[in-house]
Parts: structure tokens; C-alpha cells; sequence
């Protein structure tokens, strides 16, 4: 891992940290790696598949850094960075000058492929499957955490389709021209995609609910979806961990 670290402060380092927004993401890397950590842990996952798991949270938004520097934006429309960041660790030896089994590169290109993306594939075999549910939850519960970190604009219309998506348990859709309003929809349905027990733990934990509510500008207006989302965190509090452990 030491060997990892090194080599991705050597990569970040070449940017301008100086920039907010990628010193931003500098620091959500060395988040997501450590959430990483926490949830390789509740699966009790062997010391191999943890280091694993911490080298796909500090990797997974690796081409952050070349999208914030070409487009000065975290539009994916204008920059896939997700796709950036699989092709480039694929193509620039990053993993093998730091000495990362070759083993797991497939996983960890994968895993930083689709940490961001509506779907995930069906094909991927059990054990890629686990690492890329993993990153996508270590990702979403930084981000949620980032939310309530400042006062938020919720004001605006909300379609259709955003509804229906919410009340179906589904992810939301990114719609072009999102109203402030819509926004909070997007972020209540990151539950609906969260994927272990212990993700949903740390969202209790954090108190997300109740402190996202206390940062919009006109939470009443929104009240009845927080009770919904509300009730679907405390459903899967109760349920048994559902994830089924892959075989080695
Ligand atoms: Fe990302």
C-alpha cells in the first residue's frame, strides 16, 4: 500500500493542489480509501482483499484530477472521468511501478470504471462484483457526507420521472437542466444503491437524514420524501446482511 500512496502523491503532485476543487478531491481519495478499509472489515474480508479494497478508494477518482485541468469541471458529459481513470492506470503502468499484483488489475480497472455509473455490468464474476459494490458505496457516503457540510438551495420544479424513480427505490436519473430541488432527490436515492449493511450503518451513524434536512433552504416542502427515505434506511437496518460472501 505504502508503494501505492507514494506513487499517487507523485501523480496528484504533478497538478496544481493549490486549485480547490482538486485538493478537494485529493482529500476525498484518502477518505474513500479509509471507508474502504471500514467496509472490507465488516465483510471481514481476508488482510489481502483489504489492501485490495484501499488501493481502488485512493485510485477511484484518479482522473479527477486530468478532468478538473482539461474541462475545469466535474462534468462527465464534457469528461468521463471514470473511463479516463480505468484507461489511463491500464495504460501508464501505474499498478505494475508500484508493484500491484497482476492479479488485481482487472478488478481495480473495472472497480474504478464503474464506481460512478448508473449500471454495473452483468458479466463481472463475483469478485470484481464485490470490489466495484464496495467502491461505489465508500464513494457515495463521502459524497453524502460532503452534502451536509454547507447549506444547500432546494428550490425548483421536480419531474416526473425523478419522482417515479424515487418512489421505485431506484437511483435517479441525471436529467439535463436539474432544478436545486431535483438535486436532493438525487442524493436521497444514493441509498437505494448502497449495498451493505455497514454502508447503511455509517449513513445512521452520520445522522445524514436529519442533518440534510437542517441544511436546505425549504426542507417542509420536502418532508415526505425524508420520512420515505427515513423508512427504507430503518428497512434495511433490520434486514440480515445481504450480501453473500464470494468464494476464494
Ligand atoms: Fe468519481
Amino acid at each position: 500500500m505504502k508503494e501505492v500512496i507514494e506513487q499517487f502523491e507523485a501523480y496528484v503532485h504533478e497538478f496544481d493542489l493549490t486549485n480547490f476543487d482538486l485538493e478537494r478531491k485529493y482529500r476525498h481519495s484518502y477518505r474513500v480509501m479509509k471507508l474502504m478499509e471500514q467496509l472490507a472489515y465488516s465483510l471481514k474480508l481476508s488482510e489481502e482483499d483489504v489492501t485490495l479494497a484501499c488501493i481502488i478508494g485512493l485510485l477511484h477518482d484518479i482522473g479527477r484530477f486530468e478532468q478538473l485541468k482539461e474541462v475545469d469541471s466535474y462534468d462527465d458529459t464534457k469528461f468521463e472521468h471514470a473511463d479516463f481513470g480505468a484507461q489511463y492506470l491500464k495504460t501508464s503502468h501505474f499498478l505494475e511501478q508500484c508493484h500491484v499484483p497482476d492479479i488485481w488489475h482487472p478488478i481495480i480497472f473495472t472497480a474504478v470504471q464503474y464506481h460512478n455509473k448508473y449500471d454495473i455490468p452483468e458479466y463481472l464474476d463475483e469478485k470484481t462484483l464485490l470490489f466495484t459494490k464496495l467502491i461505489r458505496d465508500a464513494d457515495k457516503i463521502d459524497i453524502l457526507r460532503l452534502t451536509i457540510e454547507k447549506k444547500q438551495e432546494s428550490t425548483g420544479e421536480v419531474r416526473q420521472q425523478v419522482m417515479d424513480e424515487f418512489y421505485q427505490k431506484k437511483q435517479i436519473h441525471i436529467l439535463p437542466g436539474f432544478s436545486k430541488k431535483e438535486f436532493v432527490f438525487v442524493r436521497l436515492g444514493f441509498l437505494y444503491d448502497l449495498n451493505f449493511r455497514k454502508s447503511f450503518e455509517l449513513v445512521k451513524e452520520d445522522e445524514f437524514l436529519n442533518q440534510y434536512y437542517e441544511v436546505l433552504d425549504r426542507p417542509e416542502e420536502l418532508k415526505e420524501y425524508f420520512d420515505f427515505s427515513r423508512v427504507y434506511l430503518e428497512q434495511q437496518l433490520k434486514e440480515e446482511e445481504h450480501y453473500v460472501r464470494y468464494k476464494i
